[in-house]
C-alpha cells in the first residue's frame, strides 16, 4: 500500500468497476455526490465486454417487474422485488436509446447490441463522465476500517480504506466485486470477505450458468455425440421445486451444455438426477408404434424423423434388439426406447466450475441488505449486483439485476 499519508475524501466510494460499480457511481454522481470508483484490474467491465457472445445481452423485455422471482433463485426469492420495480427493463432501454445504440431481441425478450458490448461499456462511461466519478484503475485495496460517528456528528460513521494510491475516507461504501466466476478477468471474493469481516452473513457461492459434467466411464457412449445440439425438454427436482426448461441442449466431449443445461445447472443440486425428453411435444412411442405397422425401414431410421440421427443412432445402437427393422421389433423393446427419448435420467458428477460459469449463485445474505436502498445492517456499507444472493436465469437478467440494485443503491445514497 502506499505510505503518502495524505488522505483523499469522497462523499462515496464505489468498488468494482463492473455493470454494477459503473451504473451505481454514475448516477450518484450525477446526484451531485462526489464519487470514487475503484478496480483492482486494468481493463474495465471485462464481464459486459465478453457477454453474449460480445454483443451483451443487456437485458430482458420479459421480465415481469409484479413478479421478478419468477426470473430469479436465492434464498428470498423476493428480496429482488423491489429494485427491479423501481428500476425495469425499459428504463434501461431508454438509456441505450438515448446513447444511439442499436438493438434487436433474439429470443424470449433477450435484447443483444447491434454492434458490439463496447457500446455499452462506452456509454456507462460517458454517464460516468456526467457525473464527474473519479476513476482509480488498476488500483488495490488493502485494510478497510469502520469508525462510528462522536457524539453529535453526523452520518454513522465513516469507513477509511487503504489502497495503492493512497487513504481514502468517505462515509458510503459500495461494493459491486461481483461473484467468483472467471477468475482469469478479474473476479475475487473480496465482497463476501469484507460482509464477513463486518459480521454480515454471506450465502454459500456456487457456480451456476454452467455445464455440467459427468464422470468418465458413464459418459464414454455419449461422448461421441460431442457438438450435437437439439431443442429438448430438461427437468430437475422433486414435487415443490421441480424446474423445467424447454430449450437448447448441447452434448459436449465432458458432459453436457447449451441453454437448457445452463439454466437447469442453477436449480440443479448435488446427486439428483436430470430428466430429458430429447422430443419435446411429440408422442414417441405413439409414432414407433404406428411405425411398427407401416413401414419396414430400420428402427434407427423411423427414430431419425423424430430426433437427429446421430442421437437415433446412438440410443439405438446401444440395445441388439433395437438393431432390426421397425416392424420385426418387439412392443417391449420400442416401448423401453421410447421411454429413454422421452425421459432419459442421468445424474451429473459435478459442474465445469467458476472456469466455465456465466455466474455465482449465493453471496452476501439478503437478510442482512436492506431491498429497498441495498445498504447492510452494517451503517454505511452496501452491496449491488452479483455479490448479492440474487441470480438472475439466462437471458438479460443478471445484467438487469446489476442495473436495478445500482440504481436503488444510488438514489438512496
Ligand atoms: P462484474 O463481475 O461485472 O464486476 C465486478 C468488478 O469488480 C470487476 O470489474 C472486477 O475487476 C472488480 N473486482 C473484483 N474484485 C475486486 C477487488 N478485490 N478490488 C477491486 N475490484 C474488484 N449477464 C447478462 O445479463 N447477459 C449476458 O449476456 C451475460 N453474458 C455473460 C457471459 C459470460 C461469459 C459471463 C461470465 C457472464 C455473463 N453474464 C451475462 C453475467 C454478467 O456478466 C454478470 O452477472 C454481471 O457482470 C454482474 O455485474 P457486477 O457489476 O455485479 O459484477
Amino acid at each position: 500500500m502506499s505510505n503518502s499519508s495524505s488522505v483523499h475524501f469522497f462523499d462515496a466510494v464505489v468498488v468494482g468497476a463492473g455493470a454494477a460499480g459503473l451504473f451505481c457511481a454514475a448516477l450518484a454522481g450525477q446526484r451531485g455526490l462526489k464519487v470514487l470508483l475503484v478496480d483492482h484490474s486494468e481493463k474495465i467491465a471485462e464481464k459486459i465486454r465478453i457477454s453474449g457472445g460480445g454483443r451483451a445481452n443487456f437485458t430482458n423485455r420479459d421480465l415481469d417487474v409484479r413478479a421478478p422471482q419468477r426470473h430469479f433463485i436465492g434464498d428470498n426469492p423476493n428480496f429482488c422485488r423491489s429494485a427491479l420495480s423501481r428500476y425495469a427493463p425499459q428504463q434501461f432501454i431508454d438509456l441505450v436509446h438515448k446513447h444511439g445504440i442499436a438493438y434487436h431481441e433474439k429470443h424470449k425478450g433477450q435484447l443483444f447490441c447491434d454492434g458490439s458490448s463496447q457500446q455499452i461499456i462506452d456509454m456507462l462511461l460517458a454517464e460516468c463522465e456526467a457525473g464527474s466519478v473519479t476513476r482509480w484503475q488498476p488500483c488495490k485495496l488493502g485494510k478497510i476500517v469502520f469508525s462510528a460517528a462522536g457524539d453529535g456528528a453526523a452520518g454513522a460513521g465513516s469507513y477509511r480504506i487503504d489502497s495503492t494510491r493512497g487513504p481514502v475516507e468517505t462515509p458510503r461504501l459500495v461494493i459491486a466485486t461481483g461473484g467468483l466466476s472467471i477468475p482469469q478477468i478479474g473476479a475475487s471474493d473480496f465482497g463476501y470477505r469484507l460482509a464477513e469481516q463486518f459480521g454480515l452473513r454471506v450465502v454459500a457461492p456456487r457456480p451456476a450458468l454452467v455445464p455440467l459434467t459427468f464422470g468418465g466411464e458413464a459418459w464414454a457412449p455419449y461422448a461421441e455425440l460431442a457438438g450435437l445440439a437439439l431443442p429438448v425438454r430438461i427437468e430437475t427436482g422433486a414435487k415443490k421445486e421441480k424446474m423445467a426448461f424447454l430449450e437448447d441442449l448441447l452434448f459436449t466431449h465432458r458432459g453436457l451444455s447449451g441453454p437448457a443445461v445452463l439454466q437447469i445447472s442453477s436449480y440443479w443440486k448435488p446427486g439428483s438426477p436430470l430428466t430429458l425428453d430429447f422430443a419435446p411435444g411429440v408422442d414417441v412411442a405413439e409414432a414407433l408404434g404406428e411405425a411398427k405397422l407401416r413401414s419396414k425401414k430400420r428402427i434407427a431410421n423411423e427414430l431419425a424423423a423424430l430426433v437427429p440421427s446421430r442421437l437415433a443412432d446412438a440410443w439405438v445402437g446401444q440395445d441388439p434388439a433395437l438393431q432390426r427393422p421397425v416392424n420385426e421389433a418387439a412392443d417391449k423393446a420400442l416401448a423401453a426406447l421410447a421411454e429413454r427419448i422421452a425421459r432419459w435420467q442421468i445424474t451429473p458428477s459435478g459442474t465445469e466450475g467458476y472456469k466455465k460459469a456465466e455466474v455465482t449463485a449465493g453471496g452476501v445474505d439478503t437478510r442482512d441488505l436492506s431491498s429497498q436502498t441495498m445498504e447492510s445492517k452494517q451503517p454505511g456499507l452496501y452491496f449491488i449486483g452479483e455479490v448479492v444472493d440474487v441470480t438472475g436465469w439466462l437471458g438479460g437478467y443478471n445484467f438487469q439485476w446489476a442495473w436495478a440494485s445500482a440504481h436503488a443503491c444510488a438514489t438512496a445514497l
